[in-house]
This record gives C-alpha cells, sequence and structure tokens, in this order.
C-alpha cells in the first residue's frame, strides 16, 4: 500500500439520516414528551418486537442495565456459570447482583460456552447459566437448554452482539428464559447506548418493565426494588430510524465478511470463522486468529504493524474476564480450567467491519496482513 490509510478504526456507528432525525426531533418538541414511555418508546418496542420477530421486548437505556435487571427479573442467586470469553459487562452483571460467577471453558469453533464444560462445573448452588454468543455466533443452545432441563437451572443469554440473527427464520433472541441485547454505539444496531430484553410471556414484560422503572406499577404502586433503567425518547425515535437501514447494514457486513475471507483464504497461520448452515449471521465482527508458528509473527506484532498503518484492530476479548480483579482470584479462573479460552485471547485480532467500509480498505488491510507472510 503506497499511502497511509486515515485511522480506521475497529468499528464506526451508522447514525440515521440528519434530517430524518431533525423531524423526529421535532415532533418531541412538539409533544413535550421526552422520556418514561412515551409514543416514541411504545412504537419502537412494538417495531423491533416485528423486526426481530419476537412477542414481548423492552427498551432499556443501556445493555449493561438490561442485564442486571435481567438477573433481577427472574431473582437469580448464588453461583451462574458464564463465559470468560466477553466483554467486562457481562460478568460484572451477576457480580452487582452478588452472584458468584463459576466460569467454563469455551469451545474451539465457535468461542462460545462449551456445553461439556458448563455440565462439569454445576454445583449445588448454581441457579442459571449465562452463555453468550460471541460474536453474534449462537450458543450450542439444544444441548444448552437440555442441560438447563436437566438440572432445573435458568438461561439468561448476553445476545449483545447478536441482533438480527436469525436461526432457521427464527430470531436468537427466542432462546433461553431471556435475551439481553445491546444497542451502543459499537454495535450492528445502535442507539447511541441502549439495549433491551426478550421475554416469552407478557407477564414478564410486565415485571421487567416495572423494574425498569423503579418498580412502579402505577402512579401509588411500587412492586419492588426496582431501578432506572428507561430508554428516553430521543434513543426510540433515533433507533426507528435505524431499523430502516438495518438490513442494509447486514448486507454490507457480510460483503467485507466474504471479501476478508477470500483476500486471506490463502495466508498461512491465519484463519477465520465460517457461516453456520441454516444461521442468519449479522456479521457484527471479523475476528482472525494469529498462529504465531505458522504466521511467523504474533497476535501482538500484526496488531503493532496495522497500528503503524493506522489501522486500529482491537484484541477482543483479550485479557479474559477471568483475569481481572474481582475475578482473577476464583477458583474457577485458573488457566488450567479454561484453556481454550486462553489460546483464543492470545491469537484473536477483531479487524476493522462496518458498512461504510470500503472493499477497495478491506483489500489494503488483507494487502498488509499477507505481506511477508508465508502462503498456504
Ligand atoms: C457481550 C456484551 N455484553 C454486554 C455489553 C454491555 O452493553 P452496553 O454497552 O450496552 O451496556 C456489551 C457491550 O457493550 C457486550 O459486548
Amino acid at each position: 500500500m503506497k499511502k497511509k490509510t486515515p485511522n480506521l478504526f475497529v468499528t464506526k456507528p451508522i447514525l440515521p439520516p440528519f434530517e430524518d432525525f431533525i423531524c423526529s426531533l421535532e415532533k418531541i418538541w412538539e409533544s413535550g414528551i421526552i422520556t418514561n414511555n412515551g409514543p416514541f418508546h411504545q412504537e419502537f418496542e412494538l417495531a423491533l418486537s416485528k423486526y426481530l420477530g419476537v412477542k414481548n421486548i423492552s427498551a432499556f437505556n443501556n445493555g449493561t442495565l438490561a442485564l442486571l435487571t435481567a438477573l433481577q427479573a427472574l431473582d437469580i442467586k448464588g453461583e451462574v456459570i458464564t463465559t470468560p470469553f466477553s466483554f467486562v459487562a457481562t460478568t460484572h452483571a451477576l457480580w452487582w447482583n452478588k452472584i458468584k460467577p463459576v466460569f467454563a471453558d469455551i469451545e474451539p469453533d465457535y468461542f462460545t460456552l462449551d456445553p461439556a464444560k458448563i455440565e462439569a462445573a454445576i454445583t449445588n448452588e448454581t441457579t442459571a447459566i449465562m452463555p453468550v454468543h460471541v460474536y453474534g455466533n449462537p450458543c450450542r443452545l439444544a444441548e444448552i437448554d437440555e442441560i438447563a432441563q436437566k438440572y432445573g437451572l435458568k438461561v439468561i443469554y448476553d445476545a449483545a452482539h447478536a441482533f438480527g440473527v436469525e436461526i432457521n427464520g427464527k430470531s436468537i433472541n427466542n432462546y433461553g428464559d431471556l435475551s439481553v441485547l445491546s444497542f451502543h454505539a459499537t454495535k450492528v444496531f445502535n442507539t447511541i447506548e441502549g439495549g433491551a430484553i426478550v421475554s416469552h410471556y407478557p407477564a414478564m414484560k410486565k415485571h421487567i418493565d416495572h423494574l425498569k422503572n423503579f418498580g412502579f406499577e402505577d402512579e401509588l404502586t411500587v412492586v419492588g426494588p426496582g431501578i432506572n433503567a428507561k430508554m428516553n425518547e430521543l434513543q426510540a425515535a433515533y433507533g426507528l430510524l435505524q431499523l430502516n437501514t438495518i438490513e442494509e447494514s447486514i448486507r454490507k457486513r457480510k460483503a467485507i465478511t466474504l471479501a476478508y475471507r477470500e483476500a486471506l483464504a490463502n495466508v498461512s497461520g491465519i484463519t477465520f470463522l465460517k457461516d453456520t448452515d441454516g444461521v442468519k449471521h449479522n456479521y457484527a465482527y471479523f475476528p482472525i486468529l494469529v498462529d504465531e508458528r505458522t504466521y511467523g509473527i504474533s497476535r501482538d506484532g500484526l496488531y503493532d504493524r496495522l497500528k503503524k498503518n493506522n489501522i486500529y484492530g482491537r484484541r477482543y476479548f483479550y485479557p479474559l474476564i477471568s483475569q481481572f480483579p474481582p475475578y482473577n482470584d476464583m477458583e474457577s479462573a485458573n488457566t488450567a480450567n479454561l484453556s481454550i479460552a486462553y489460546e483464543v485471547a492470545g491469537k484473536v485480532l477483531c479487524l476493522p467491519i462496518y458498512p461504510d467500509l470500503e472493499l477497495s480498505v478491506v483489500t489494503d488491510i488483507a494487502e498488509i496482513i499477507s505481506k511477508n507472510a508465508n502462503s498456504r
């Protein structure tokens, strides 16, 4: 590549057309309703449930509060089995609820929780499993469901990366007791900050809606110790506009993924994930694994090489959550228990991917990665 590219980050948020958002803002200014289950909030929840193909959805002001609330809604206590290979919010949500996280290892193909390791980690204190559809890749749903049934455990999926992912035409958010989304700026679908909980029954949605509004059932009745996690009208109006372009965004992400896969197919020591049959992927991330022995350069070496070219990949998810305090002293955080997670965390690098990323830039990035590397 002759000239340096401008700074390229791992992601770049899609914003709705400015004029359209101004129209929405005018409506908000006219109504004077800016939060508390206003008209945009109501319309957004309906539009979201239609787009995703789910029955009950509660919008939140971010994904972390949605996770915290999901655990409260099911009254989860004791120990919860979860993955170390995720963003810290997954485990922090347990910690804030005074629940003990128990880490289990991931499987090597899609980096989601290994069902056999989940089963092995169950104790008398285990009440739930909190798996993550990491990078938008579906967890081993049927096996996790079977374990949950067998041991009477709840399942809360952290689906922060999995907006729009479907399995055989069915939303991934229909799996588990609850499924939690994030609409943070870095995600496939964003409301600047935002999130949601998908539940199966109207009564559970009602319960969650009370919890996200201080526990208020009506003007005079508080049914429990809720929190303030409501999505406001500006976020909801912005989100409604985002739904108009989400399919196009996912199409563009797919084209970028295919371009990366083609350009990197013959670089020895670089591997990447494949699509799964029957899954509509959302192409949220493009993680590669760098095998230093065959590629000739370490993951961190490649990370630095890209950085010198103004390309800022991210080492998601390194370090593992289990390596951070307060989790690093826990028994389940030890290296031997999490050998696959450690291996993947040491090799992974997420390359830039967002709808506006030009395919010619993808070729440039792949060229930098291929330079001096051994060919297959
Ligand atoms: C896996 C995962 N869980 C939870 C969260 C928290 O979501 P939020 O940033 O919307 O609070 C994020 C990302 O931000 C995430 O990547």
